[in-house]
């Protein structure tokens, strides 16, 4: 069991990582109780699997769980589904003092993290994370919200820190090998933004981690979430260095967009996948960093079966001109500049506004030319 410390002062919080959180959510929890109740909001699909084993959980220390099952897929992080928990949480009298628990992925985490931030102005709420992606990126870092259907994803939310994450490496075993997959393309970034060191272990043990080796696993989490719980703590609201975390995203976003955010073409991993890939690529090509750097980058993607090229993505893409309009449209756009994160080498990314939109062009044009 490993424990990472989020440390934001009055609301600084630990992630435990390692098997078996579900069966120890009750000891877990419960010194954040006024009293021994909490509302547990999850998806059909992870309920089915793993709610039996939270309420057992959670009952080894009286608690008592009241739940919401939501319908799974990103179309629940809605103004809808928002309005249906909020007045749910409020029948079922969650009070100021009480707490929250997030079963499931990404979209479970910021739909009922957000419905958190606005319950009676705020209540606590407890991230159980049981992708991988969720487990590395979305629970941690208080980002919380809903996606606008005329204006795109994430527009609407609000920065709210959990009060405790558990993320229970043994439900990953659950996932499918493309879930799992799709959520390392989260890992691999933080060894490209900042720890050569890391992506070093990468090379040598990702393999073991995707085929179920648990003390890998762990430590792959682990570093992880050590990564984004620094950057968080220096730059809570992504005034600067958070926007690392964003590497590989500009790409992915517009992918992602493309393909009409259909997870049977592209899931939002893989998009990060091959952004990173690209992004590496970009700064070969402005000179910023050896041809070495995205090769490397490229094959350990490729060792690891993921998706590294456009020609990954099934299917019709739009031409340069509308992937780089969709680019434009990315929420990261500051004063209509686009913002890139691009890399001196693996290890060392850095956030830039001054990229020649024409060597951005040119990129995609290759990308999408070498799609055949
Ligand atoms: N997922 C990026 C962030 O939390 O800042």
């Amino acid at each position: 069991m490993e424990t990472v410390r989020v440390e934001l002062g009055a609301r600084a919080y630990d992630v435990v990582i390692g098997p078996d959180l579900l069966a120890q959510s009750g000891a877990r929890i419960v010194p954040l109780l006024k009293r021994r109740r909490v509302a547990v909001v999850t998806d059909e699909t992870v309920g089915a699997l793993h709610l039996e084993a939270l309420r057992a959980g959670l009952a080894t220390e009286d608690i008592s769980a009241t739940c919401l099952s939501l319908p799974a897929g990103e179309s629940t992080k809605s103004w809808p589904c928002l309005e249906r928990l909020v007045e749910w949480l409020l029948a079922e009298r969650i009070e100021r003092n009480d707490v929250v628990i997030a079963l499931g992925g990404g979209v479970i985490g910021d739909l009922a993290g957000f419905a958190a931030a606005i319950l009676r102005r705020g209540v606590r709420f407890v991230q159980i994370p049981t992708s991988l992606l969720a487990q590395v990126d979305s629970s941690v870092g208080g980002k919380t919200g809903i996606n606008s259907v005329q204006a795109g994803k994430n527009l609407i939310g609000a920065f709210h820190q959990p009060s405790l994450v558990l993320a229970d490496t043994g439900v990953l075993g659950t996932l499918t090998e493309r879930d799992y997959l799709a959520g390392y393309g989260e890992v691999v970034k933080y060894g490209l933004l900042g720890d050569h060191v890391f992506f070093q272990w990468l090379e040598k043990n990702a393999s073991r981690a995707a085929a179920g080796d648990m003390a890998a696993r762990v430590h792959l989490v682990k570093r992880s979430v050590e990564m984004k719980a620094g950057i968080v703590a220096r730059d809570e609201t992504e005034q600067g260095e958070r926007a690392l975390l964003n590497l590989g995203h500009t790409f992915c976003h517009a992918f992602e967009a493309a393909t009409g955010y259909d997870g049977a073409r592209l899931l939002h991993g893989e998009g990060v996948a091959i952004g990173c890939a690209l992004a590496f690529e970009l700064s070969a090509r402005l000179g910023l960093c050896s041809q070495e750097e995205p090769s490397r980058v490229r094959a350990h993607l490729r060792d690891m079966k993921m998706k590294v090229d456009l020609a990954d993505i099934k299917g019709d893409l739009p031409d340069a001109d509308a992937l780089l309009q969709l680019m434009a449209q990315d929420k990261k756009v500051v004063d209509g500049q686009l913002r890139f994160i691009l890399a001196h080498r693996i290890g060392a990314a850095f956030v830039t506004s001054e990229v020649p939109l024409d060597a951005v062009h040119r990129l995609l044009v290759d990308a999408l030319n070498a799609r055949g």
